[in-house]
């Protein structure tokens, strides 16, 4: 794993530039998106820097990592909606070439798997990190192999999601999420975190052992990724960058 350790805004800068490179590279990329907070200032800079005509997404694919089961897209809390609303709409990427695994269709969701394996594997996938080591929805416990899923979410997942709901009781109980599988077929691969509070998750995914209970330290294993931290974040690794 490649560590970078840099300011909260040069890390969304930084992020942005692989974008850059990976797109000059090969314009019909296929790109593995995130939602949260975290991504919110790389799709900023990502949207500038389409503006300035440095980037182009118009040949480019993307599939997102989740969504919430029984949202529509229309719900101003789905994973579709956040990503129309703070980069798709932005963009020069053609809607249609955007994915984001159903929420209402969840019968067969191993199909998104077969989806992006037609359109030729994930180039970068995004990915940020739940308190509890989750990428994607694949909470503590997800099976290494898990493809393309449906999950409960843990209590705590849907305490800290509440913050964008007008209570809790409004924070769907299942998700449908890439599975662990899906995530490190990826060719590369992007994490970011940011804060104080991703300090100690961020300790244990990258110091601590390989286990299923924090999802994210199999990325150790993953032979391309690259890991932006801002400062908060990284406080508590030994080795600092
Ligand atoms: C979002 C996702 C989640 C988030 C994680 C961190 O698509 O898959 O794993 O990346 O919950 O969320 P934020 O960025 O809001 O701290």
């Amino acid at each position: 794993m490649k560590i970078i350790i840099d300011t909260t805004e040069n890390v969304a800068k930084r992020a942005a530039q692989l974008y850059v490179d990976l797109l000059s590279r090969n314009p019909q990329a296929v790109l593995g998106g995130a939602t949260g907070s975290t991504p919110i200032p790389l799709y900023k800079e990502l949207i500038k820097l389409n503006k300035e005509g440095v980037i182009s997404f118009k040949d480019a694919k993307s599939f997102n990592l989740d969504e919430y089961v029984g949202l529509e897209g229309t719900h101003d809390q789905s994973y579709r909606y956040f990503m129309n609303d703070n980069l798709f709409n932005h963009i020069d990427i053609k809607m249609e070439n955007t994915h984001v695994p159903s929420g209402i269709d969840i019968s067969e969701p191993e199909k998104y798997d077969a989806e992006i394996q037609a359109a030729g594997g994930i180039d970068m996938q995004l990915l940020g990190i739940g308190v509890d080591g989750h990428i994607g929805f694949n909470e503590p416990g997800t099976p290494w192999d898990s493809l393309t899923h449906v999950v409960e979410l843990e209590q705590n997942t849907r305490e800290v999601n509440a913050r964008f709901f007008n209570s809790i009781d409004e924070v769907p109980t299942h998700a449908v999420t890439m599975g662990i599988k899906t995530v490190m077929n990826a060719r590369s691969i992007i994490l970011i975190a940011t804060g104080s509070s991703k300090a100690e998750i961020v300790k244990k995914f990258i110091e601590g052992p390989v286990t299923t209970e924090v999802p994210a330290s199999i990325l150790q294993l993953h032979p391309f990724v690259t890991v932006f931290l801002d400062h908060e974040a990284a406080a508590l690794l030994e080795k600092q960058a």
